[in-house]
């Protein structure tokens, strides 16, 4: 066991407070991380306004890149020394959805056993079962996905989470490809890669749609083609006037990256016929799916979907990612606002509240 600096959520909307965590040593399939560095995500501040979950004290941060220092008994895919990016999707590789081959939609995910606990011996519940707004954490082996160790942790650590989703809502779920229509609702991290995402595949017209111009301005830098400011102009007619020249009714596909009813609503009626719309924003459990006729639903036809961490499979997506980072063709810099330490997590959180930055990136 060992003791190290965390940033713990004690309850419902309550500033974030640094603790002395016992992390205990690694038990069977397990592995202690040295954090380098770890975003801050939106879902953190979800967190810790109780909008996920009620089981306080959490301990927050989950977009992280590190070193393994120690693993436990029978652990073969780390050692200690491996840099790492850790993720939220170890899979189990038996429950019925890794049996008919979609393991992204793994029921029954790896993390670590034991608990880390605070000095009394309350048990933390760590974010999205990871926890790395601390100095060293443990995690399943599972969730440590080897990386090229020459990249920069501040940079490809954002993958663990948000950057992931948004490209991975594009790519993975969306389908966007080649000559197709995209929008995306919401340019901060996750929708932002989103339209990274949608340049990668090739996507003809990437329209960006924030109620913020400074995000639309870092939209046109990461490739949007079009913007849209919802709060000057109807972004449903405004993506339809973008895109109707053949006599579309929307983009192909319209991601959502916002998570509320609203904004899912113009999601849903900026979608060209037969279209797709992908909801990776987190709504809260109070809210309620938008007022839509069901003849609508049925009349316009195309997918509703939702992404879950952008239906990736770590192993899978983190190494090529980080390699097309490496190469000058996926600009993960872009995404790093500001390198900050944990004691200014709270800070951060003002911040994204504020859209001032993309990602705020705790560097330990
Ligand atoms: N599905 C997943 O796996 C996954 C993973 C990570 C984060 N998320 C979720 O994605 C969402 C976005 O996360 P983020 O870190 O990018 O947050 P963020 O706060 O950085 O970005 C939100 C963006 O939405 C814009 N916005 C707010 N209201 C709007 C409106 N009415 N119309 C248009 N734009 C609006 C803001 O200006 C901001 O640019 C959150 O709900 C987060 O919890 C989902
Ligand atoms: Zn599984
Ligand atoms: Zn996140």
């Amino acid at each position: 066991m060992q003791q190290v600096k965390g940033v713990v959520a004690h309850g419902k909307g309550a500033p974030v407070r640094i603790e002395t965590i016992n992390v205990p040593d690694p038990g069977p399939g397990e592995a202690v991380v040295k954090i380098s560095t770890c975003g801050v995500c939106h879902t953190d501040l979800h967190y810790r306004e109780g909008g996920i979950n009620d089981d306080f004290p959490f301990l927050l941060g989950h977009e992280a890149a590190g070193i393994v220092e120690s693993v436990g008994p029978d652990v073969t895919n780390v050692v200690p020394g491996d840099f790492v990016i850790l993720n939220w999707r170890a899979v189990c590789g038996n429950c019925r959805a890794c049996r008919r081959g979609e393991p992204w939609y793994c029921f029954a995910t790896f993390n670590a056993t034991q608990k880390m606990t605070l000095q009394d011996g309350t048990e933390l519940t760590p974010a999205l079962g990871i926890g790395a707004f601390i100095e060293k954490t443990l995690v399943a082996a599972g969730q440590c996905t080897k990386v090229d160790p020459s990249a920069s942790p501040a940079a490809v650590g954002l993958l663990g989470c948000g950057v992931m989703a948004g490209l991975g809502a594009a790519i993975n779920t969306g389908q966007i490809g080649r000559g197709m229509t995209a929008a995306v609702i919401g340019c901060g991290g996750v929708g932002m890669a989103a339209i990274a995402g949608a340049v990668l595949a090739g996507a003809s017209k990437v329209i960006a749609i924030d109620i913020d111009d400074r995000k639309l301005s870092q939209a046109v830098e990461i490739g949007a083609t079009h913007t849209i400011n919802s709060k000057a102009q109807d972004p449903v007619e405004a993506v339809k006037e973008i895109v109707g020249a053949d006599g579309a009714e929307g983009a192909d596909v319209v991601i959502e990256a916002v998570g509320r009813p609203e904004t899912y609503k113009q999601a849903f009626y900026a979608r060209d016929l037969a279209g797709t719309v992908v909801l990776v924003g987190v709504p809260t459990p109070d809210m309620k799916f938008p007022d839509i006729p069901l003849i609508d639903v049925f009349g316009r036809g195309g997918a509703l979907k939702s992404s879950w961490y952008g239906d990736c499979l770590p192993e899978r997506d983190f190494p090529m990612l980080v390699d097309l980072y490496q190469q000058g063709r996926l600009d993960l810099d872009a995404f790093v606002s500001e390198e900050i330490t944990l004691d200014d997590v709270e800070a951060a959180f003002e911040k994204m509240h504020h859209g001032d930055v993309l990602r705020s990136v705790v560097v330990l």
